[in-house]
């Protein structure tokens, strides 16, 4: 099932997420519905507070859902060790239709569970290691613009607010 991604705004996307302690059920549905939600977007991630869901937790893809294989879950992730900087244009598709770039270390080693419980460790390297980040921090309540310098971000939060008083938001 696809789930509505919020918007910027949204108390959901601007508050810490919970680990997930239980592999159950109602876990396994929202993983499917995060991944059919995000191929349905044609995003290469989605974190499970953008679909209002307070759990630690992400999906991604940077194949798109071209490449078996590349469909990458995690759960309660945490960066095991990261090196080098890359600047690159990110976008969020809880901020559809705004981009900017964002420095962030080029590499990254995560670890964490996979959807059944067992524990993993997943590298990222270029477009992966960004969306790494980038999905991480949507868990503590961090969107890419809360990273741009004032100038950049003021400007993108004025838009979005123009964009919101006239119910196009
Ligand atoms: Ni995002």
């Amino acid at each position: 099932m696809i789930r509505p991604i919020l918007r910027y705004g949204a108390d959901a996307l601007h508050a810490a997420a919970a680990p997930v302690d239980d592999f159950g059920t109602d876990l396994q549905k929202l993983i499917d519905d995060m991944v059919e939600t995000m191929y349905a977007a044609a995003g290469v991630g989605l974190a499970a507070p953008q679909v209002g869901v307070a759990s630690r937790l992400f999906v991604t893809d940077t194949s798109f859902g071209r490449s078996i294989g590349d469909l990458l879950i995690l759960v309660n992730p945490e960066i095991f060790e990261q090196e080098g900087t890359e600047r690159e244009e990110e976008g969020c598709l809880s901020l559809p239709g705004f981009t900017a770039s964002v420095s962030r270390p080029a590499r990254i080693v995560l670890t964490g569970f996979d959807r059944e419980g067992t524990r993993v460790r997943l590298e990222g390297e270029g477009l992966r290691a960004r969306v790494f980040q980038h999905e991480l921090d949507h868990l503590d309540g961090t969107l890419f613009v809360n990273r741009l310098h004032s100038i950049r971000r003021d400007l993108i939060f004025r838009r979005v607010r123009k964009l919101q008083r006239t119910g196009k938001w």
